[in-house]
């Protein structure tokens, strides 16, 4: 890559969106969400899987972070389990959902773009959400994975966009937060795509 390549001159950010473009656009073809939501059964069961896949990762990457004030906003477990409870899923069979394997994360780089792909999540699930919201009517409770931070998606996303910046002069850094980013895409993609049209809550 030559210096002059604009996206090399762009900064990491636009590196990273860049590295993990077709890995979200093979997500988001996989998940094939409009018909997993169309019903509160199926939306349900979505819900569920995602709630494993945070149950494993949120801490994985607390334990690399070590940063819990700015992870602590971003941590999205006990809203699916809120959800859940509301879609009629007692706390004793969240408690008992299944879980994948989170990936082995080495130091806040990895952690860091492992979470840029859960924080990423919520830019895309505004959409999804008003769309359930139509769907099922629900406003906040039964939504609150979806809704994530709201009226404060941009400011929240802004400020990930700025933590960033962190590694930016670390090419060692920025190769391990690349890699974690587009593990974690995979990893998402195999826990919720494979789980397609297999009830998850019964
Ligand atoms: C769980 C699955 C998903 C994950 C993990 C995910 C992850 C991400 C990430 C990391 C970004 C940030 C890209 C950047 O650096 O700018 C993003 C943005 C975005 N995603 Fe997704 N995404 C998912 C599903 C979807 C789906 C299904 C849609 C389609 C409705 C979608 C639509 C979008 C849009 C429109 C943006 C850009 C928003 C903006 O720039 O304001 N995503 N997503």
């Amino acid at each position: 890559m030559s210096p002059a390549d604009p996206i090399r001159r762009a900064g990491l950010h636009a590196r990273l969106r860049a590295a993990t473009d077709p890995a979200h656009r093979a997500l988001e073809a996989g998940l094939d969400w409009q018909a997993r939501v169309a019903t509160r059964a199926g939306y349900r069961d979505l819900l569920a899987r995602l709630h494993g896949f945070h149950a494993a990762w949120e801490p994985a990457i607390g334990a690399q972070l070590s940063d819990e004030p700015f992870l602590a906003p971003r941590r999205r477990l006990a809203l699916l389990a809120a959800d859940l409870d509301h879609l009629g899923l007692a706390p004793a069979a969240v408690a008992a959902l299944p879980r994948p394997e989170a990936l082995a994360l080495d130091g806040p780089a990895a952690a860091t773009g492992a979470l840029y792909v859960l924080e990423g999540s919520t830019l895309g699930g505004q959409l999804i959400g008003r769309h359930i919201a139509g769907l099922h009517g629900l406003e906040e409770t039964g939504l609150a994975y979806y809704r994530a931070h709201g009226p404060r998606t941009g400011a929240m996303w802004a400020a990930f966009r700025t933590r960033l910046e962190d590694f930016a002069d670390d090419p060692q850094a920025e190769t391990a937060l690349t890699g974690a980013a587009v593990a974690t895409f995979a990893a998402m993609r195999a826990w919720l795509c494979a789980a397609r049209g297999l009830p998850a809550t019964g």
